[in-house]
């Protein structure tokens, strides 16, 4: 690894899942206007939700991270973005009310848009071409002419990302996110879910104590908190040079951060520790996360540690875990142990997505029971270890896409062509998030309520 970080150092390090741009002069020429472009997020707002993340490593709150496996170009409409939110935030008034401790909200959006790809090739009926990237690399069109990277194509992401930060921020501060509107809406879903009895208890609750805030003469009228949110963005820091072209000196520290989002992370396949990625993220002053899948021996995790937060910042780095429904005992103990023996402050945060994708009926799918599977696991060894579950990062969609069997509509793998749009992962669809959610929530439930027995 190279002494010396530099927003470019990384370009002398091995690289995995790194586009092949045919035409070199265009991809310079992009990268040099987007270096001139103004940063979409800035350093002040990554430090605070650094701080916010930081008490969740401390066992003070809960991170809810989601959104679109890979944004695209094709869907880019108001409301997308706005079924999206409101579901978010549905989620978020569930999980705040199991955890009884503040929700710190990152979405999968404004710049999710490059993907890493298990093979470079994709064949059908006998023809190959090579894969699709990510709307920010190429095509999803299988044609040739699609699939060859195109750097213009990040000056598009850019400006998608511009106007989606733009339009959420405006959500996120306008009134949309109102308290008292994300629990109506939470009723609606209740009484229409096939599983009302078993979420009604939570709503009503949650009825009860705004009623008893409203008496008291709290409500989003006079409290800012109540009818405004605060929320971050995030995604997979895949296409570095994109990134480098983002990342710019904090007049007020003197520090880089990459302002593409507020929060990046290093995907499963490209966290090896001697090659590109992994140098890019170590000079970013910006709260990170790590993807930590089964093929990650507890070592090497340790030494990724020392590599990414070598001050053992709280709050600079999430590990985010992905192992499959049936693999969780098995790997996450050792990690957790190993982390606990150095003293490493991170955010433990589960991705129940990634190890739990099938292919059924020639789609890829992901069994809503294997993704609920994977987080009751996480949270049963992470109370096993007496170790805080800190969070959960999901692919989802504010709309009623077929793309993840079951739920409590018992979606089956003959539906899954009805309404399957994505662009890469298979996402929950708004009752599966919002089924998760209350899940969680109970879960959560269960380790606040030993909280309170404790500090009886
Ligand atoms: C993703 O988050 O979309 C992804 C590709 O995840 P992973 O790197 O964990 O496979
Ligand atoms: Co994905």
């Amino acid at each position: 690894m190279a002494e010396k970080w530099t927003p470019d150092s990384w370009r002398s390090q091995p690289i995995a899942q790194v586009p092949d741009y045919p035409d070199k002069e265009a991809l310079a020429d992009v990268e040099s206007r987007l270096a001139s472009y103004p940063p979409l997020v800035f350093a002040g707002e990554a430090r605070k939700l650094k701080a916010q993340l930081a008490d969740v490593a401390e066992g003070r709150g809960f991170l809810l991270q989601g959104g679109d496996c890979a944004e695209s170009f094709a869907e880019h409409h108001a409301d997308h973005i706005r079924d999206f939110f409101r579901v978010f935030l549905q989620m978020a008034v569930a999980l705040t009310y199991g955890a009884q401790q503040p929700v710190v909200k990152v979405g999968r959006i404004a710049g999710q848009f490059a993907k890493p790809r298990s093979s470079n090739i994709e064949k059908i009926d006998g023809v190959e071409l090579p894969s699709y990237r990510g709307d920010i690399i190429n095509g999803i069109e299988f044609s040739e002419k699609s699939r060859i990277p195109d750097p213009e194509r990040q000056a598009k992401a850019y400006r998608q990302s511009a106007a989606t930060l733009n339009l959420i921020r405006a959500f996120a501060q306008g009134g949309f996110a109102n308290l008292d509107h994300v629990h109506q809406w939470m009723l609606g879903f209740v009484k229409d879910s096939p599983q009302a009895h078993r979420y009604q208890e939570m709503a009503d609750r949650i009825s009860d104590a705004l009623s008893f805030m409203r008496a008291c003469g709290i409500d989003p009228d006079n409290t800012p908190q109540l009818r405004s949110t605060e929320f971050f963005t995030s995604h997979e820091a895949l296409l570095l040079g994109y990134e480098q072209a983002m990342t710019r000196v904090d007049s007020t520290t003197g520090e880089y951060y990459a302002t593409s989002g507020h929060m990046l992370w290093i995907g499963d396949r490209t966290r090896q520790i001697d090659h590109a990625h992994v140098e890019f993220f170590r000079g970013i002053k910006n709260p990170i996360g790590l993807k930590c899948g089964p093929s990650l021996d507890p070592e090497e995790l340790i030494k990724l540690i020392d590599v990414l937060n070598p001050e053992n910042e709280p709050g600079r780095l999430t590990l985010i875990t992905r192992f499959g429904h049936d693999k969780v005992f098995q790997h996450l103990p050792a990690m957790i142990r190993a982390v606990e023996r150095e003293g490493k402050k991170v955010v433990w945060s589960c991705d129940p997505m990634h190890g739990n994708t099938i292919t059924a009926n020639g789609y890829k799918t992901r069994p809503f029971e294997r993704i609920l599977g994977e987080v009751e696991a996480f949270f049963a060894v992470h109370r096993a270890e007496g170790t805080h579950a800190g969070g959960v990062h999901v692919e989802m969609t504010g709309r009623n896409v077929t793309e993840c069997t079951g739920g409590a509509r018992a979606l089956s793998a003959d539906q899954l062509g009805d309404r399957y749009h994505t662009h890469c992962d298979p996402r929950l669809n708004a009752d599966q998030a919002l089924e998760l959610a209350f899940t969680i929530a109970e879960n959560l439930r269960k380790e606040s309520d030993s909280r309170v027995a404790v500090n009886a």
